[in-house]
């Protein structure tokens, strides 16, 4: 039996939170909780630096200015928390060694690579496909595996980047239902989209960003209906934000 520490990751707090590269600020002061419970949703426009925040909160990269804690902690290891990126890489191999790989990778000892192996395959409904080659998967089974490498790290926090992006209706719908299992399973996610319909279907609260900054931060309830900002007010109602 593995003995996990108690839970090291939420709230995950981002106090003054900037990100510039050469001097191009791409996150500009942001102040952000994210708290148990159902997903944040983060949305905004195409360069809005919703895959940098995801970045940062996942600790794959530093603030430039402020900090980051996890749990309270500035060094919380990133054991219990996964990134799935907009356009998922796996091995050159079936789609149960990927997962047999990400196993190993989290130290889950080898006698329950082939139970948890399947477990995973159901759970992401590619069952009966764990023997054909990941990279020959159609996007939408690639972006459920690649759902299931992540949840073999058994996380408290899963970042998503875009999950459905470039996928078709029933692929996304199939995606949507996986992520709201995993929201029951009681782990946090944390989503980018561009897709208001998907945010309005998945999010406990949404984030919207522009330009680097964090607009408005509302329970979706409140967001949709009665945002607090002529921007979200915008965006929702379907207007570009540019
Ligand atoms: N390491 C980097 N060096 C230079 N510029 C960067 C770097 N990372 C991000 N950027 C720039 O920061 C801005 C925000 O990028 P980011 O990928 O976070 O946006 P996004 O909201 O995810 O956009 P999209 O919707 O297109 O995925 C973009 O203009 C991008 O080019
Ligand atoms: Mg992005």
């Amino acid at each position: 039996m593995t003995m996990r520490p108690p839970l090291t990751n939420l709230p995950i707090l981002l106090e003054d939170v900037s990100f510039v590269v050469r001097d191009v600020t791409i996150l500009d002061r942001i102040d952000l909780m994210l708290t148990p419970g159902a997903p944040t949703v983060v949305i905004g426009p195409n360069g809005a630096g919703k895959t940098t925040l995801l970045r940062l909160a996942m600790g794959l990269i530093r603030p430039t200015s402020g900090r980051v804690t996890w749990g309270g902690r500035t060094d919380a290891p990133a054991d219990r928390r996964a990134i799935v990126f907009q356009r998922p890489v796996m091995l050159r191999r079936s789609a149960e060694a990927n997962l047999r790989y990400a196993l190993a990778a989290a130290d889950v000892p080898s006698t329950e690579h082939e139970s948890r192996v399947r477990e995973l395959l159901a759970l992401v409904g590619l069952a009966s496909l764990g023997g054909r080659p990941a990279r020959k998967l159609s996007g939408g089974e690639q972006q459920r595996l690649a759902l299931a490498r992540a949840l073999a790290k058994d996380p408290q926090v899963l970042f998503l980047d875009e999950p459905t992006a470039s996928l078709d209706p029933a692929a996304t719908q199939s995606v949507e239902d996986l992520i709201r299992d995993v929201a029951a399973r009681g782990i946090k996610v944390v989503m980018s989209t561009h897709d208001l319909g998907e945010a309005r279907r998945l999010a406990g609260d949404v984030v919207l960003m522009h330009r680097g900054r964090i607009v408005e931060t509302n329970n979706a309830t409140a967001f949709f209906s009665n945002p607090k900002t002529s921007e979200a007010s915008r965006f929702v109602t379907g207007q570009l934000l540019v």
